[in-house]
């Protein structure tokens, strides 16, 4: 009787991990090969070689990105250099990037290692930018404000808090109020990879503010991910990376979020950009999500950038603008758009510049 028990259980662990095993292969990879969408004009950006995982171009063309992440258990190509802040100004003929300096007496520049990035931009065109970074793997918000004229940015304030223990991406809605995004739930490396193999759920979406409010918004995700907020400030987009959908929420004045749709995308989304005048939304996505996570340089990660329009309606138009097997860029996260121009970066690869 004892035998037959360990054997039943023996099955039933061995059946469970059938299961997740396959529901793992299908989370991590899309139902179908990469067909390759090329677009005429588009070269690699100089300067940028350990990617340009988020990046935000502001309404009068500037681009701010971040290079250098190091996450565990993702390539890194220069593992022991701190990242960097660069700046592009996209109305240039022939546009360059350019390092920003930081300054700010309580900020050290050599642990800085930064991920999802966010504007703020107050009455008086003061430009503040968040960055969620990972001293030594754990997670912060770095409040910098811009500063034009000396290409610097002055380092103002470190957030922390312990509902934002695994940030990924945020996106500001005043000078410290953001919506961001937890993209798993354990800080052990180890449980963490269980975690994301069998699927838990346990990432989440939470909204921060200084003073008042702290609280959580949005659970149950997959591996959130990128997250960003239409024009007029009433919708929040979450891309759930490993269930290959982004989310619409109704935002309200109590900053609570109620979810309206979901968009099935059959790629893995990672960031979501907003384009200020139409509204649409851009994504860069990983066609076959295992490569990024086992990094193969003669075998790399693909690239795929999704615009959708009309998200909100019953129809919204997906169009696959950018798609090819690695030959160029080693995995995409993030695309962005700026009168007829376009900027793709990747995790941790190099960066494209396309004109349409
Ligand atoms: C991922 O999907 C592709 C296309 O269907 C398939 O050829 C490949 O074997 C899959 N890879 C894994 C690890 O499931
Ligand atoms: C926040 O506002 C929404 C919409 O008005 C309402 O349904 C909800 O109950 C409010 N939640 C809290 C916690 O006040």
């Amino acid at each position: 009787m004892a035998k037959l028990f360990v054997l039943t259980l023996l099955g039933l662990g061995l059946a469970f991990f059938k299961d997740h095993r396959s529901s793992y292969l299908a989370r991590m990879n899309t139902s179908r090969e990469v067909k390759s969408v090329e677009l005429p004009n588009c070269k690699l950006i100089k300067g940028i070689e350990t990617g340009a995982e988020d990046l935000e171009i502001l309404p009068n063309g500037l681009a701010f990105i971040s290079t250098g992440l190091c996450y565990p258990g993702i390539k890194s190509f220069e593992p022991d250099k701190p990242g960097k802040i660069l700046l592009m100004d996209l109305n240039e003929e022939d546009p360059t990037v350019l390092e920003l300096k930081m300054t700010g007496s309580n900020f050290d520049a050599s642990s800085f290692n930064p991920h999802g990035i966010s504007t703020f931009t107050d009455e008086d065109n003061t430009v503040y930018l968040l960055v969620v970074s990972h001293p030594d793997f754990k997670s912060t918000v770095e409040l910098f404000k811009f500063q034009e004229e000396e290409k610097s940015l002055l380092h103002l304030k470190t957030i922390k808090h312990e509902l934002l223990p695994n940030l990924n991406d945020l996106v500001a809605v005043g000078r410290e109020h953001f919506y961001a995004t937890n993209d798993h739930y354990f800080v052990h490396q180890y449980l963490r990879s269980w975690e994301l193999y069998l699927g838990l759920a346990w990432s989440n979406v939470v909204y921060y503010s200084p003073d008042d409010v702290q609280m959580v918004v949005a659970s149950g995700f997959d591996f959130a991910n990128g997250i960003n907020m239409s024009p007029d400030g009433k919708y929040i987009y979450v891309a759930e990376l490993l269930a290959h959908k982004i989310h619409v929420y109704e935002k309200h004045a109590n900053w609570t979020l109620t979810p309206l749709k979901s968009l099935d995308c059959d790629t893995l989304v990672d960031n979501i950009s907003v384009d200020p005048v139409t509204g649409d939304l851009w994504v860069g996505c990983h066609p076959n999500g295992m490569k990024i996570f086992s990094y193969d340089p003669e075998n790399p990660p693909g690239s795929e950038v999704l615009h959708i329009q009309n998200i909100l309606s019953e129809e919204p138009k997906v169009t696959v603008v950018y798609a090819e097997d690695g030959k160029v860029l080693h995995g995409s996260t993030v695309a962005s758009v700026y009168k007829g121009k376009m900027l793709v970066g990747t995790v941790f690869h190099k960066a494209l510049y396309c004109e349409f």
